[in-house]
C-alpha cells in the first residue's frame, strides 16, 4: 500500500510529457520513492502488496538462499521497474507472473524488464531468486544496520535503510504491505520474525519457521532475527506475546514477557487500542550494536531492556509502525512522540514525574548545540537520530498538552493513530489535527519548537 509523495523539485522541473492513453506504451518506474533524505530508497511506478518471503540461512557459512514472490500493482504503464536490493547478492532469476523477466543491476538496485509491459492499475507477481553472504551496512550517522551477524546468527535491524542488505523489494516508507516469512535454519537455532509464528517443521536437522504479518508494514519494520533463542508464545492480558531470547538472559525471560502486559495496557487507555494482532520482543546478545528497534509487533534488543527502552519500542507501536511518516524528515513523529510516552510512563510507575522529565530536557542551556537542531527537519540522513528529535520532539508535545489541555491532548493524539492507522503522515497533518480538535491557533507554538533552531521560552 502506498500514498504517492508529492512531486519533488526535479520532476516539476521536467519537461511535460503527453498525458498516457489507453494502449500506448509504458514507461519505467522511477528508481526512488522521491525522498530527499534517501533519493535511492523505494521505487515509482508499483505499489507492493504483499511480501512472501522464502529464506534458507546457515549461520555457520553465512550462505543466505532467498525467494521473494513480491504481489503488486501498477500505478502507471511499466515497461520497467526497479527493487532495492544491495548488489552483493547475486540474483538468478526473475519472473514476472510467470515470465521470465529481463534484469539489471545498478548500485542498490535490481532493473526489471518484464517480457510484456504492466498495464496500469493491474496485479501482478515478481519473483526473485537470490543468494550471497548478506553483510551490515554503516548508516550516515555511523550505525550498523541489516542483516548484523552474531556469534549465533543474526541481529536484524533495517531502520532506515537495512531491509535491501537481505530481500528485494519497494523499500521507501510510504510501501506498506502484508508479509510472510519462511525462514529455515541449522535446528539449533531459531528464527523469529514479525507477526505470528504460524508454524514450525524439523527435517533433516533443519527447522523452517513460518511467520505471518498480516497488518500492514514497511520494510524498515521488517525483522528476521537469527539465534540461539529461547522461545515463549503466551497471551499477557489477551494479547498473543512471542519472546525470544539469548540464553545469556533465559533467567530474566519470564518477566520481561509479563513487563509488556501493564505497559501496553497503560497505552491503549492513552493512545487507542493496540493496534496489531501480537506483540513480543527480541532479546539478543548484541552488545556491538548501540541500539534498540521498534520492528513491527517485536522490538528488537540488543541486551535485556529496562522499563525505559521496553516502553520506548512498545509506544513506537502506535508512532512510527501503525502511523508512519511520509517522509524520514518527519521522523520527529516517531521518536518525539515514543519518548514522551517513556516519560509518560516512568511518571505512571512513580520514578519519574512528568514535570521533572521535561524540566531536566529543557534545563539545557540556550548556548546548547542541542538547540540548533529543529526536529521538522533535522537536515539530513545523518542527522536522524539525533537527540533533539527525540527530547525536544518530546518536549513540544509536552508544551502542546499544556496549551491545549489534557482532554484535547489525548483525542489529538487517539484520532491521529485512528485516522492514519496502517497508512503515512506528515507533520502539517498534526499540526492541522491538532488545530482541528483544540479549537487554538497554534502556529506559533509549532514554529518555535519545532522548526526553528535556538531554545524557545516558555
Ligand atoms: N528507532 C530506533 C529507536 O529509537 C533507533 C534506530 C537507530 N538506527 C540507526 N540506524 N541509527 O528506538
Ligand atoms: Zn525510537
Amino acid at each position: 500500500m502506498k500514498r504517492l509523495l508529492a512531486l519533488t523539485a526535479s520532476a516539476a522541473l521536467a519537461l511535460p510529457i503527453a498525458p498516457a492513453v489507453a494502449g500506448s506504451p509504458g514507461s519505467p518506474g522511477a528508481q526512488g520513492a522521491g525522498d530527499p533524505y534517501f533519493p535511492a530508497q523505494g521505487n515509482g511506478g508499483y505499489d507492493a502488496r504483499h511480501y512472501d518471503l522464502a529464506l534458507d540461512y546457515d549461520p555457520g557459512t553465512h550462505v543466505l538462499k532467498g525467494t521473494a514472490t513480491i504481489s503488486a500493482r501498477g500505478t502507471q504503464t511499466l515497461s520497467r521497474f526497479n527493487l532495492d536490493l544491495v548488489k552483493t547478492l547475486a540474483v538468478e532469476s526473475v519472473t514476472v507472473d510467470g515470465a521470465a523477466a529481463r534484469f539489471t543491476r545498478k548500485d542498490d538496485e535490481l532493473v526489471v524488464t518484464p517480457a510484456a509491459e504492466i498495464a496500469k492499475g493491474k496485479p501482478f507477481t515478481v519473483a526473485v531468486r537470490y543468494s550471497g553472504k548478506p553483510t551490515s551496512i554503516i548508516d550516515a550517522d555511523g550505525s550498523k544496520e541489516g542483516w548484523i551477524r552474531t556469534p549465533d546468527g543474526v541481529f536484524n535491524a533495517n531502520e532506515p535503510d537495512g531491509a535491501k542488505t537481505w530481500f528485494p523489494g519497494n523499500h521507501h516508507i510510504t510501501d506498506k504491505a502484508g508479509f510472510r516469512f519462511a525462514v529455515t535454519v541449522p535446528s539449533d537455532r531459531v528464527a523469529v520474525a514479525n507477526g505470528e509464528l504460524v508454524s514450525q517443521r524439523a527435517a533433516m536437522g533443519r527447522t523452517t519457521y513460518v511467520w505471518a504479518a498480516k497488518e500492514p508494514m514497511a520494510s524498515y519494520l521488517t525483522t528476521v532475527s537469527i539465534g540461539d533463542f529461547k522461545l515463549t508464545d503466551t497471551k499477557v492480558g489477551g494479547l498473543r506475546t512471542i519472546v525470544a531470547v539469548d540464553p545469556a538472559h533465559a533467567a530474566a525471560a519470564k518477566r520481561l514477557t509479563q513487563r509488556h502486559g501493564p505497559i501496553l495496557a497503560y497505552f491503549s487507555e492513552l493512545f487507542g487500542p493496540y493496534p496489531f494482532s501480537t506483540t513480543g520482543a527480541i532479546v539478543d546478545d548484541a552488545p556491538s550494536v548501540g541500539y534498540a528497534l521498534e520492528s513491527q509487533t517485536r522490538p528488537i534488543y540488543p541486551n535485556l531492556p529496562d522499563d525505559v527502552l521496553l516502553s520506548h519500542e512498545l509506544a513506537h507501536q502506535w508512532f512510527g509502525d501503525a502511523v508512519t511518516p511520509e517522509r524520514w524528515k518527519d521522523i520527529w513523529l516517531n521518536e518525539g512522540f515514543a519518548t514522551y510516552a517513556e516519560w509518560l510512563w516512568a511518571d505512571k510507575r512513580g520514578s519519574t514525574r512528568l514535570s521533572s522529565a521535561f524540566a531536566s530536557a529543557y534545563a539545557k542551556p540556550a548556548g546548547d548545540a542541542f538547540w540548533k537542531t529543529p526536529p521538522a527537519d533535522p537536515g539530513t540522513a545523518k542527522e536522524l537520530f539525533e537527540a533533539p528529535v527525540y527530547s525536544r520532539g518530546a518536549m513540544t508535545l509536552h508544551v502542546l498538552r499544556k496549551k491545549v489541555g489534557d482532554k484535547a491532548f489525548f483525542t489529538i493524539l487517539r484520532t491521529w493513530v485512528a485516522d492514519h492507522k496502517y497508512g503515512n503522515a506528515t507533520t502539517a497533518d498534526f499540526i492541522a489535527l491538532s488545530k482541528k480538535i483544540s479549537g487554538k491557533p497554534l502556529d506559533a507554538l509549532f514554529d518555535a519548537w519545532l522548526v526553528k533552531p535556538g531554545k524557545p521560552a516558555l
